[in-house]
């Protein structure tokens, strides 16, 4: 299969990022996941030549895609090569106030059309998956060396494949007679492990996506390390500053939702109290009620952008000058 070289990310739900969380001239935003820096662009247009912006990402790639940005728009720019909670936490260490944090999950279309990164199911290439190649872990060692059990842990809670236990199983059973290195062999064992019947009733998309998706996750340590950013985000954040995140699976969208929505309930006191004793103030003005889906047209002039779901919230009250 030939590759289009040429392809680059394209940003899904960038209007309705940007009008949710409306850039101002002047103001300072982080861009927690940079990849080809679309909306990073859009954000620079709108911040101006008085603005600044932050970008982070942890794939090397990402950062000469900034290189070219740093050279096109007028506001200050600063890259961090790194996990973007490790980069947020720097950032609250030096004090940073940032008029906006933003963050657009998952991985990039240069990533998954990166044969030899091993992200896709649709080329065979080395078991990898790796966002930062500089990382330890990477998907070959999770496939050969987790316990079955935990495979299929892994399986049912990351990818809610129905058939976690056979596919771990199968991939036991086959590792036993010859290491398993590529990623053409993994779909071939989960072909194998699924019948026909079931993997009609998974309602279509290929039978290998949802065990993709959890290795990957496990790889990148991605949900751990959504849990440990948020908060860190939210304290970059004074008073009117804004988080906004778009998700591309339920595992991720449920943090971000669960996150905002205990930040914008304010009294916390049981309901038969006659009067509010514990004095909890939101701090949080919700700014999508429900998560916020791509048009039909945007589905269909960018197929991936088909899971994606944007929340976002602005904060109130000032954050703790300590
Ligand atoms: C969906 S892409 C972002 C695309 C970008 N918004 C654009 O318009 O080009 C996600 C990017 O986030 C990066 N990424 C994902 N999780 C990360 C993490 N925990 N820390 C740092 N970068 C991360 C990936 O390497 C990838 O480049």
């Amino acid at each position: 299969m030939l590759l289009d070289m040429t392809r680059t990310h394209v940003p899904v739900l960038a209007g309705e990022l940007i009008d949710l969380v409306s850039p101002a001239p002047g103001e300072t935003a982080v861009d927690c996941t940079f990849g080809a820096g679309g909306h990073a662009r859009l954000v620079a247009g709108r911040i101006g030549p008085t603005g600044t912006l932050v970008c982070i990402d942890r794939d090397p790639a990402a950062e000469e895609h900034f290189e070219d940005l740093a050279r096109e728009v007028a506001c200050d720019t600063r890259f961090l090569r790194m996990d973007y909670s490790e980069g947020l936490a720097l950032l609250g260490e030096e004090g940073l106030d940032a008029d906006l944090v933003y963050m657009d999950l998952g991985i990039s279309s240069m990533q998954v059309d990166a044969m030899e990164r091993g992200f896709s199911y649709s080329y065979d290439a080395p078991l990898d998956m790796r966002m930062d190649p500089d990382q330890d872990l990477d998907a070959r060692e999770v496939v050969n060396t987790w316990e079955e059990r935990r495979l299929s842990q892994l399986f049912h809670r990351y990818g809610e494949d129905p058939s976690a236990r056979r596919i771990a199983r199968e991939i036991v059973r086959r590792r036993e007679r010859a290491r398993i290195e590529t990623t053409g062999e993994l779909v071939a064992i989960v072909e194998a492990a699924v019948p026909a019947a079931v993997r009609r009733s998974f309602g279509g998309g290929h039978p290998a996506k949802r065990v993709f998706q959890a290795i990957r996750i496990a790889v990148n340590d991605e949900l751990d390390s959504l849990d440990r950013a948020l908060p860190l985000a939210w304290d970059l954040l004074p008073d009117g500053g804004r988080l906004a995140a778009i998700s591309f699976h339920s595992l991720e969208d449920r943090r971000v939702k669960r996150f905002l929505a205990e930040r914008a309930r304010g009294c916390v006191c049981p309901p038969d109290f006659p009067v509010c004793v514990c004095g909890r103030e939101p701090e949080a003005e919700l700014l999508t009620r429900r998560a916020v889906a791509p048009t039909p047209g945007e589905v269909a002039d960018n197929p991936r952008s088909k899971s994606g779901r944007l929340r976002a919230a602005r904060r109130l009250g000032r954050k703790d000058v300590s």
